[in-house]
């Protein structure tokens, strides 16, 4: 489903020069679910950047679903991600002005559907999260884990195959963030989704199938360390 190939990113140039990744190789399979973990700098958003296709690699391929995604054009890559990638964030990056259905229409809206097939799909969105009542509300009328579970709406709007997440829970309260939690893994094995997550959360981890350690740039060999690290 995901396949990375020595994947480098470097920002800046000269003395300025940062190596966020170097030469990183992962595969995650359809329906996996993957939390990579590490300490702050390590790389971890600039992986995610870089599979939601929100940036390009210095050098290597990223392929998803046999797409090769880092070759893709700006325009190529837009569509690509609206229709085929969720992405969720830490702070939530809901529009305040709209309602909770507002922005989990917005996807659809932007490629090109109608406010008349959009809204009732994201009431069903809504209501696959268990918001149908919070439907009408703002972001700023709604608690944390409400405003996450909009956002994972909105992320679900086009049944992508793949959902990214960076660090869901670093926003919420202990209970909020194991809700946020379930309903990542129910939605995943419900639609056999596949999950990769950033996370400093050990309880978020543990909610993943696997886990790999990033550690300045590069993937820390996988087996016991990483298993030691999320317990
Ligand atoms: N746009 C940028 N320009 C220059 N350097 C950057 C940029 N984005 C990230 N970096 C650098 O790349 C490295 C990796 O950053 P990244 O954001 O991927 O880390 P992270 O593992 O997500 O950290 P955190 O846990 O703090 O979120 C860091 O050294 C960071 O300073
Ligand atoms: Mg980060």
């Amino acid at each position: 489903m995901v396949r990375l190939e020595k994947v480098s990113k470097t920002y800046g140039r000269g003395s300025a020069m940062v190596r966020a990744l170097n030469e990183v190789s992962l595969e995650v399979a359809k329906g996996e679910s993957l939390a990579v973990m590490g300490p702050s700098g390590s790389g971890k958003s600039t992986l995610l950047h870089l599979l939601a296709g929100l940036d390009a690699p210095s050098s290597g391929e990223i392929y998803l679903d046999g797409a090769p995604i880092s070759r893709m054009s700006d325009d190529e890559i837009t569509v690509f991600r609206r229709r085929n990638i969720g992405f969720v964030f830490q702070f939530f990056n809901l529009l305040p002005t709209l309602s909770a259905e507002e922005n989990v229409a917005l996807p659809l809206l932007l490629d090109g559907q109608g406010m008349k097939s959009a809204r009732p799909k994201a009431a069903r969105m809504l209501e696959l999260v268990g918001l149908g009542h919070r439907r009408l509300h703002r972001p700023d009328e709604l608690s944390g884990g409400e405003a996450q579970r909009v956002a994972i709406a909105r992320a679900l709007a086009f049944e992508p195959a793949l959902l990214i997440a960076d660090e869901p829970t670093g926003n919420l309260d202990s209970r909020s963030g194991e809700e946020v939690l379930s309903l990542i893994r129910d939605l995943a094995q419900r639609y056999r989704l596949t999950v990769v997550m950033v996370t400093h959360d050990r309880r978020a981890a543990a909610y993943s199938g696997r886990i790999v350690m990033l550690k300045d740039g590069e993937l820390a060999p996988q087996g016991a360390s990483a298993l030691k690290a999320a317990r």
